[in-house]
């Protein structure tokens, strides 16, 4: 019988109220790896007491910023000391290679490095105002308990780009994992407690979208959602949050485009081209899916990016040599490949790929897949995959390119593959992208502020401005006049 998890509430692991646990499943072998607790309502309403009162608890409260601080850099230290078990519990959990796992742990730390560093930077200002007998000066305020819901393709790095800056700014969380990876999420809670943070800080409620998740962003003490997932379920989060009149982080989906330009180094630009699509089995909100050469690279490029596809090692995503692990679950399997299907029923011609590969696992495996032949008034070149699929188009002019780039309803990031200065700034500058990458793709740092355009998101992770989504800012006028007010009608500071 494989081993039960329960929730993790006010610092301790918490069987579900209704008694049931459903199953997590390896991805590439399907063998049943663990037991997580179906949450419901009931237990929403425990994590979310336990988060409101340890908001209020002066253990909390009135710690200085100084050693929320310190609180943080003990839990990057620790996640860094627990980096290989808990690189072997994701990739066990979503397929995700073990190789690019451990390269996630070596990052993840950083995140709490870096907003351990914020935490006592959190500061208002003082404000001229009318008079100089008034003081007015703003200060920036947690906001309470903050509902965190995240999916399964990176849980660890996606949870941490709200735990951490959540945390800093002083707010205590509800986490709602997704239901394909609980685990890693659950194991950082009780590595958070080891850290010393006060119990009910952090609590993890497990289980189900429709259950779990959609109880949190009905709770009415959870001051804020920040969501990473899909813009289908962004969507409806971000209606019930305004029917509440609380604040909301969408990170969501994407369609990006991968511009390589007839000036480009294009044996480059085709590794980035494979980097974008193909690493974690293009289960990435950035996916490079959209890929725009230049005619007079074009057939370089599709030849390069299709004899590295049809090269690229898949197999047990532990095996140190394995390029491609599983998709993470058996609709993620079922959804690409009909997308696949789709394409080449609307015409699409297949280069490469476009099944499953001759692999000695019984796993969801799908072959890295080359679309020609597509333009963007088909559903494969509009709508967002979420697998190896990447849709390979000409064009001429930068004008050309522009057009087909932005013609999205997404706005998540955009790589460009040039050696001309003056159109890699021209580009930047016309995307409508949150994030673009010239010559390089995938690049991320908890440094580096992210957001999504359009229908990729709603507010901002990561850098100095992600601490303005976890607090409030005040307004605090004080008279220092003791003198008769002279006319109660017209007071005006
Ligand atoms: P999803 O958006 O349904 O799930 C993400 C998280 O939201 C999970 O924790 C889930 O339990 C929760 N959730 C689902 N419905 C909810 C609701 N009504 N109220 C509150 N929470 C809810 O995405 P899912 O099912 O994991 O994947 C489906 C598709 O979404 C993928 O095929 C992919 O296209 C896209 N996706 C995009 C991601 C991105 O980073 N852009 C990440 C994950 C999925
Ligand atoms: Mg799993």
């Amino acid at each position: 019988m494989p081993e039960q998890f329960g929730h993790f509430i006010n610092g301790a692991s918490v069987a579900p109220s209704s008694g049931e646990y459903f199953t997590s499943t390896n991805p590439a072998t399907l063998e049943p790896l663990y037991e997580a607790a179906r949450g419901n309502a009931a237990d929403v309403e425990s994590a979310a007491q336990a988060a409101q009162a340890a908001f209020e608890n002066p253990a909390w409260r009135n710690l200085s910023a100084t050693k929320r601080g310190h609180l943080l850099r003990r839990l990057g230290d620790l996640v860094g000391e627990n980096a290989e078990e808990l690189a072997r519990l994701e990739s066990l959990d979503n397929g995700k290679l073990l190789r690019e796992m451990r390269g996630q742990l070596a990052s993840v730390p950083e995140y709490y490095y870096y907003y351990a560093g914020l935490a006592d930077k959190v500061q208002g200002s003082q404000i001229p105002a009318n008079s100089p007998l008034i003081l007015n000066y703003t200060q920036r305020e947690a906001l309470g308990v903050v509902g965190a819901i995240t999916p399964w393709n990176s849980p660890l790095t996606l949870t941490t780009s709200k735990l951490a800056p959540a945390l800093a700014a002083g707010n205590t969380l509800v986490i709602k994992p997704s239901e394909y990876t609980s685990r890693t999420v659950l194991r950082l809670a009780e590595l958070a407690t080891e850290a010393g943070f006060p119990d009910g800080v952090i609590n993890v409620v497990t289980g189900f979208g429709a259950e779990a998740g959609a109880a949190l962003v009905e709770h009415p003490a959870i001051a804020k959602i920040s969501f990473t997932g899909s813009t289908a379920t962004g969507s409806s989060i971000a209606a019930s949050a305004a029917a509440r009149f609380i604040g909301c982080t969408l990170e969501l989906g994407g369609k990006s485009p991968n511009i390589v330009f007839g000036d480009a180094n294009v044996s480059n630009a085709a590794m980035g081209v494979v980097a974008g699509i193909f690493a974690a089995a293009g289960q990435t909100c950035i996916a490079g899916s959209r890929v725009f050469a230049h005619r007079s690279v074009y057939d370089e490029l599709l030849e390069k990016v299709a004899q590295r596809a049809q090269s690229i090692v898949i197999g047990d995503p532990l095996d140190e040599a394995t390029e491609l692990g599983p998709l993470a679950f058996a609709a993620q399997h079922q959804k690409v490949s009909s997308y696949v299907d789709l394409g080449l029923s609307e015409g699409a011609n297949l280069v490469t790929g476009g099944g499953r590969p001759p692999v000695d696992l019984p796993g969801y495996f799908y072959e890295p897949t080359v679309l020609t032949d597509v333009d963007n008034s088909m559903r494969v070149v509009r709508e967002e995959i979420f697998g190896p699929v990447a849709a390979i188009m000409p064009f001429d002019t930068e004008d050309e390119v522009l057009a087909l780039a932005n013609d999205t309803n997404y706005g998540l990031a955009a790589g460009v593959w040039t050696n001309n200065l003056a159109r890699a700034h021209r580009m930047a500058s016309r995307l409508e992208a949150g994030t673009i990458w010239v010559n390089t793709y995938r690049a991320m740092s908890p440094m580096s502020p992210r957001q999504g355009f359009k229908s990729s998101g709603v507010g901002i992770e990561h850098g100095l401005e992600s601490m303005n989504e976890y607090t409030r800012l005040k307004s605090v006028w004080i008279n220092t006049d003791e003198g008769p007010v002279s006319d109660p009608f017209v007071m005006r500071g």
